[in-house]
């Protein structure tokens, strides 16, 4: 493929350079109309039964985007008070949250049991820290516990969160002593969720971890609801054709399994899934400025002002993103491509958006599109060698332009002194 941005007509009309120009880079720019179709397919994954997917907020915390899923009738994890707090903000009624922390003082899981969010527990520690709470307050008995059901998977090591090497959930040796602690503070276990990693295009892993937890499921009597964590990917390599995630199959295959257990069971609780990255990574997009081309030893780098503090993926787990340049408003065809290392402007080796990538020539002047950077981008942003963070704006479905959040300045920065 040539141009994403064009073949989906990302900017609706609107010329990505007057944006850049407008609200300076670099910029994040999302599309209302990718996030709420991205939203509104995950929520569709199970018809047959009572189902909500739970937008995990951690991918993208922009209050617009959340106002979004609110209209969207999508429902949200948050792992953190901060989370919580956004979402409060955005108007969601308590009901529609769920809370996945782990390792989280009391102030965290005082502040969901006073607005009545159910808690997620992650390990047997955290059940007795809840319950101690739980009988101070008088409230907030009902709970759910994070299972790891001893399966992980994901693009790298570090978003891989179940299995015996991470530090996620309760192992399924534990879940005896599960009962005890419950007991003990007069909790009731309504819900068993679990998160095996992120970014995978095949679904078998996650059909087989839905199998396992159904299995482990069937220990627990009465349960509201079971939720089997997110991780749906995208293809990052739009550019070569990578095929999208196989939603379809991966819904046709799923059904037998609940079919199975919901005869077993008796009954079919609320079935949940968690997924962050599927729904806005593809919504979002980076622009940056070129503004020094450098040759080095033979190679070529592409000077931008989208470093590592913009985007880390690349620098933290090796991810690609598919880069466009932009020139005059439009994408540079990609023709007459020669190997070029695109970087920003931190003082690391490491900030590299891409490394010795097929590209298009590149000018100064121009502008670069990274293209999916809607999850796990802004909200993992930084101000690393003290600069501000970027603006967002959003295109939203009428075609308009606006501004979401606006750039932090310098005067911020040093606010906190
Ligand atoms: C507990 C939990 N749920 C859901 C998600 C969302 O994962 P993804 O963005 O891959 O769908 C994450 C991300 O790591 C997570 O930790």
């Amino acid at each position: 493929m040539n141009s994403y941005i064009e073949s989906i007509d990302f900017f609706r009309g609107n010329d990505p350079e007057q944006i850049a120009e407008k609200y300076g880079t670099p910029l994040y720019v999302y599309s209302e109309d990718t996030i709420r179709n991205r939203m509104e397919t995950v929520n569709k994954v199970i018809t047959k039964y009572d189902y909500t997917a739970n937008y995990s907020v951690k991918a993208n915390t922009n209050l617009t985007i959340l106002k979004l899923a609110l209209d969207e009738g999508i429902n949200c994890d948050a792992m953190s008070m901060g989370e919580l707090m956004m979402l409060k903000k955005a108007g969601f009624p308590s009901d529609r949250i769920f809370f996945v922390p782990n390792n989280v003082p009391d102030e965290e899981l005082e502040y969901a049991i006073k607005n009545d969010i159910i808690v997620s527990l992650d390990s047997l520690a955290q059940i007795e820290r809840y319950g101690k709470l739980v009988a101070k307050l008088g409230k907030g008995h009902e709970c759910a516990a994070r299972i790891n059901p001893g399966v992980g998977a994901g693009h790298s090591e570090k978003v891989v969160t179940g299995g015996k090497k991470t530090k996620f959930g309760i192992a399924e040796a534990d879940i005896p002593k599960i009962q005890p602690i419950l007991d003990k503070y007069d909790l009731k276990l309504i819900g068993i969720n679990q998160h095996i990693g992120s970014q995978f295009l095949d679904p078998q892993p996650y059909l087989d971890a839905v199998e396992n937890l159904l299995r482990i499921a069937r220990g627990f009597k009465g349960l509201k609801f079971i939720d089997f964590g997110g991780g749906y990917g995208i293809p990052y390599h739009k550019l070569e054709d990578e095929a999208d995630y196989p939603m379809e199959d991966f819904k046709t295959r799923l059904l037998p399994i609940l079919d199975a257990f919901v005869s077993d069971y008796g009954y079919a609780p609320l079935f949940k899934s968690e997924p962050g990255r599927f729904c806005v990574a593809e919504g979002g997009v980076i622009l940056g400025r070129v503004n020094a081309i450098k040759e080095n030893a033979g190679k070529t780098y592409i000077g931008t002002d989208i470093g590592m503090n913009t985007l880390i993926r690349p620098a933290m787990y090796d991810s690609y993103h598919d880069i466009e340049i932009i020139r005059d408003g439009k994408t540079v065809p990609r023709e007459n491509m020669s190997e070029a290392s695109v970087t920003g402007q931190i003082c690391e080796s490491g900030d590299l958006l891409a490394k010795d990538r097929m590209l298009p020539e590149a000018k100064e002047g121009d502008l670069v599109c990274v293209l999916d950077a809607g999850a796990y981008g802004y909200a993992m942003a930084s101000t690393y060698n003290t600069r501000p963070r970027p603006a967002e704006v959003m295109i939203c479905s009428d075609g308009s332009v606006k501004q979401i959040r606006r750039r932090e300045t310098y005067e911020d920065l040093m606010a906190l002194f």
